[in-house]
C-alpha cells in the first residue's frame, strides 16, 4: 500500500482527497496545511468551481504537518501530492524529491521554464519520479478523444479547437499575479497547452490575440502553428463576464473521416452537457457512453495512474514533468504574442 502525504488542503487537496478514496492500492497517511481547522478535518469553508462541497473530514489515522520539510522527512511516506498555489510547486516539489519521496505536483508545473528545469533536475538526481497533474487526458470525453486518435479508426488527425472560459474566480485573490498564480494563460488555459502538446507535438510558433489585464493576458484565441500546414488547430481561454456560468470547456476535434464535438458548462443553476459526439463522414452521430459525468472520475484515472507508475517504476507518457514543461513554454510565448501583438515561434 503507497501512503501519500497532501500537502495543500485547499480546494484541489479536497478533490485529491476524495479522488484517492477510489483508487486502489494508496492510503493517505499524512496532511499538511498552515490553516489549523483544515488539518482538525474541518474542510467546510473550501471553495471551487466544480465537484461537491468541501466537508468534515475524518482525521483520525492521518498524521497532521504545517510544515513541507517535516513531512517530507517523514520516512513512512511514499509519495507526496503537492495541491500548493503555482508559485509554491518547485521549492516544494525539489523538497519531497530531496526527502526521498516520489513527488505528484498540480498543474502548472510551475511559473517559469527554470523552475520547471530545477524539478525535473531533482527528479533525476533523487532517482525519484516526478507528476504533474494535468488531469485533461483522464476526462473521459478527452481520454475517448485520443483513444479514438490511437487508433487511427477515422484517419489522419487534422486539428482542432479548444475551449476553457471561466467567471472571474472572485475567491482566488492572487490569480491575476503572475508571480503567484500566473493568471488565466497558466492557471487555466495550461490544460489546453498540454492536451494540444499531448495530441499535436510541439507546435513551430503561436499567434495570440488577447484582452490584457494587469500584468497577464485576460481572454485569448490563439492559432498554434505546425510546419504541417493542413494541421489547424486553435484555443479560447479565458475570464469573461459571466458570473451564471463559472466554468465551460469543449473542443471540437477534426480528423479525416470524422469530427468529434463536446461541450461542458457549469451553471450556477446546474451543469449543462453536450456529449460526445463521432460524427462520422457517412452522417452517422455516434453517441459513446462515457459514464456519469462526475468531475472526481478524470481524478481518480490520473491518480490511478500516479500509483501503477511508482508500483512499476515507470515514468507516465502523460504526466511527465518534460511535457508538462512544454505546455508552460507554450503559454508564454502565446502571452509574448498577445502583447507584442506578433506571431512568435517556439
Ligand atoms: N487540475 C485542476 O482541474 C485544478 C483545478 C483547480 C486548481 N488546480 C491547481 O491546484 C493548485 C492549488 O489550487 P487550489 O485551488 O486548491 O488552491 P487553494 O487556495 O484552494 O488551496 C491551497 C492550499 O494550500 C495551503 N498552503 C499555502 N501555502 C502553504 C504552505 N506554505 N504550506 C502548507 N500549505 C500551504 C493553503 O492554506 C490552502 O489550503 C494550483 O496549482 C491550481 O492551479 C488544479
Amino acid at each position: 500500500m503507497l501512503k501519500v502525504g497532501i500537502v495543500g488542503t485547499g480546494f484541489m487537496g479536497w478533490i485529491h482527497y476524495l479522488a484517492y478514496r477510489k483508487v486502489p492500492g494508496v492510503k493517505i497517511a499524512a496532511i499538511c496545511d498552515k490553516i489549523p481547522h483544515r488539518l482538525a478535518g474541518d474542510w467546510t469553508d473550501i471553495k471551487g468551481n466544480f465537484g461537491p462541497q468541501g466537508e468534515k473530514i475524518d482525521v483520525s489515522e492521518i498524521r497532521t504537518f504545517t510544515d513541507l520539510e517535516e513531512m517530507a522527512a517523514w520516512p513512512e511516506l511514499d509519495l507526496i501530492d503537492i495541491c500548493l498555489p503555482p508559485f509554491l510547486h518547485a521549492d516544494a516539489a525539489v523538497a519531497g524529491l530531496r526527502g526521498g519521496k516520489h513527488v505528484f505536483c498540480e498543474k502548472p508545473m510551475s511559473l517559469t521554464t527554470g523552475e520547471c528545469d530545477r524539478m525535473v533536475e531533482a527528479s533525476r538526481a533523487a532517482g525519484r519520479q516526478l507528476f504533474i497533474g494535468h488531469v485533461l487526458p483522464f476526462f473521459p470525453e478527452f481520454a475517448y478523444a485520443r483513444q479514438v486518435i490511437a487508433s487511427g479508426e477515422y484517419g489522419r488527425l487534422l486539428g482542432g479547437n479548444f475551449k476553457r472560459v471561466i467567471s472571474d474566480p472572485m475567491w482566488l485573490k492572487d490569480f491575476y499575479d503572475p508571480k503567484r498564480v500566473g493568471g488565466p494563460m497558466l492557471d487555466l488555459h495550461v490544460h489546453d497547452a498540454h492536451f494540444i502538446r499531448l495530441l499535436f507535438g510541439m507546435p513551430a510558433g503561436v499567434t495570440t490575440q488577447g484582452r490584457i489585464r494587469g500584468e497577464v493576458v485576460d481572454y485569448f484565441d490563439t492559432l498554434f502553428h505546425y510546419d504541417d500546414p493542413s494541421i489547424v488547430v486553435r484555443a479560447t481561454s479565458g475570464v469573461i463576464n459571466q458570473q451564471g456560468r463559472e466554468f465551460t470547456h469543449g473542443f471540437e476535434i477534426h480528423l479525416e473521416r470524422a469530427t468529434l464535438h463536446f461541450e461542458f458548462a457549469g451553471f450556477k443553476d446546474g451543469p449543462e452537457v453536450m456529449p460526445l459526439k463521432v460524427l462520422a463522414a457517412d452522417g452517422q452521430v455516434i453517441r459513446p457512453q462515457l459514464g456519469d459525468g462526475d468531475p472526481v472520475r478524470g481524478f481518480e484515472g490520473e491518480i490511478a495512474e500516479v500509483v501503477r507508475c511508482v508500483q512499476n517504476g515507470q515514468p507516465s507518457a502523460i504526466l511527465s514533468g518534460d511535457l508538462a514543461r512544454d505546455a508552460v513554454v507554450m503559454c508564454h510565448r502565446q502571452t509574448e504574442s498577445a502583447r507584442e501583438r506578433h506571431t512568435v515561434k517556439i
